[in-house]
């Protein structure tokens, strides 16, 4: 397995492109399985994720073409069975039931495992399915959702963490070719939905209220080909703003849209940091000494949960007590282990860290067990003395094209050994 080693010290100065996001690329790539017509998609970023849904899209019998950032998907036929050797690579496999029921009418996807930063139940995308008419059963660790005739309706999908995102996507995906009228209330209003909404219309859907906490879709008879660019990947853009507060002099983020980022713009503010915005670039410099914060995360537009990780390691050298407090994925901290492995000082209450700045920090080997906690270490490496082993990097490539790339670019000093 491969693994990186972060060389500590090296101050950043410089300017990095953000790539597309995943989490838009993902739902959006799905969707091209609504119509037999082609679909191109740019700006799709070269991540191990993406791999594995363009490895369903092509089982599922669409013809896949990549092209650097640019995917052209035709999906004339299609069978709707997914099995479980590729879907249990990416928990996000779950989204193409929702175009596959649209479609079809059915749908077989084998059930998404347990996952390090928490239980992750579909109950809530099996709740609008049955709202608009659907069935389903649980078999040989397989869910099918199956329907006669999918009827508008009106749902919430609120559950007890708030809204879902992939499940709001995935009632969508089906309800655009629902016959009637469907309310999707207490919807996921993250910056991605509105991007798979807008893709969506532009197949010929009829979405509104996307980015609200209702959205109202009017069924039609059927989709056609479509051409769209992902919007930039703000948890990426976010990633490299902390890469930038912790180790920077000055960073410049360039394809970054800064509306997407105003929580984590205000956190980073507080925390002593200035960033300026102009037009689709983000300019992260140092503002005197950095300050301890409070900072709870929550669904859009509030501080996201896959930032949380990454400010972890901002807080570790910040002098004072910072609190954070995880009400999303509120076991989502394998991340605090290895981080007080390299001195950091977190204890957790619960969902609750509270993390007492150290003035130092030492390099050791880490092992990263999910995709932010990851690059969360590595950027604790980037301020901490000798070099920092991040292992299991797998779960980097996940979602980040190229950080050690990048981050290189700005002055870092990263080494990917290959196993
Ligand atoms: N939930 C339920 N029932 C459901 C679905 C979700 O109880 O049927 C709960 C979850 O357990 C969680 C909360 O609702 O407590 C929110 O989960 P959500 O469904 O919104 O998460 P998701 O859609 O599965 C997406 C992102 C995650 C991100 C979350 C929250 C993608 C592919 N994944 O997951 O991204 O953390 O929204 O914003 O879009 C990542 O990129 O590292 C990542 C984990």
């Amino acid at each position: 397995m491969d693994k990186i080693l972060v060389h500590g010290g090296h101050s950043l100065n410089g300017n990095v492109k953000i790539s597309g996001s995943k989490n838009s690329a993902l739902p959006i790539l799905a969707a091209t399985l609504l119509t037999k017509e082609q679909c191109v998609i740019h700006h799709v970023p070269d991540l191990s994720d993406i791999h594995y849904m363009l490895q369903i899209l092509s089982h599922l019998g669409a013809h896949v073409e990549r092209a650097s950032g640019t995917v052209t998907v035709q999906a004339e036929k299609i069978i709707t069975e997914a099995p479980y050797e590729i879907v249990r690579k990416m928990r996000a496999s779950v989204c193409v039931i929702g175009p596959l029921l649209g479609r079809e009418k059915e749908a077989t996807v084998s059930l998404p495992g347990g996952c390090v930063i928490g239980d992750r139940p579909i109950d809530l995308h099996l709740k609008g399915f049955e709202s608009l008419g659907a069935m389903h059963r649980i078999e040989g660790g397989n869910v099918k959702v199956f329907a006669g005739e999918l009827k508008g309706s009106s749902m919430s999908l609120r559950g007890k963490q708030g809204p879902t995102v992939l499940g709001t996507d995935n009632v969508m995906m089906a309800a655009v070719l629902a016959e009637g009228t469907t309310v999707i209330d207490s919807a996921a209003a993250e910056p991605e939905v509105v991007d798979l909404a807008n893709f969506l219309n532009k197949m010929g859907a009829k979405i509104e209220g996307a980015g609200t906490r209702r959205i109202v879709i009017e069924g039609v008879k059927e989709l056609h080909g479509a051409e769209h660019s992902v919007i930039p990947d703000r948890i990426e853009a976010g990633t490299f703003l902390v890469a930038g507060a912790i180790a920077g002099k000055e960073v410049k983020l360039r394809r970054v849209d800064p509306s997407h980022l105003t929580s984590v713009i205000d956190a980073l503010t507080r925390a002593g940091f200035t960033i300026k915005a102009d037009g689709d670039t983000l300019t992260i410099t140092p503002n005197g000494a950095r300050k301890p914060i409070e900072l709870t995360t929550n669904p859009y537009p509030d501080f996201p949960t896959d930032m949380q990780a990454q400010m972890c390691a901002l807080f570790a050298k910040t002098p004072g007590i910072s609190v954070i407090t995880e009400t999303i994925f509120p076991q989502r901290y394998m991340h605090v282990s290895e981080m007080k492995r390299m001195g950091a000082d977190i204890s957790l209450n619960g969902p609750t860290a509270i993390i007492k700045g150290v003035e130092r920090m030492s390099g050791a080997p880490v092992m990263a067990s999910d995709l932010r906690a990851s690059a969360a270490l590595v950027l604790a490496g980037l301020d901490s003395d000798g070099i920092t082993e991040v292992n299991r990097v797998y779960h980097i490539d996940r979602g980040y094209e190229m950080i050690d790339e990048k981050l290189n670019g700005l002055g870092a000093h990263i080494e990917r050994v290959k196993a």
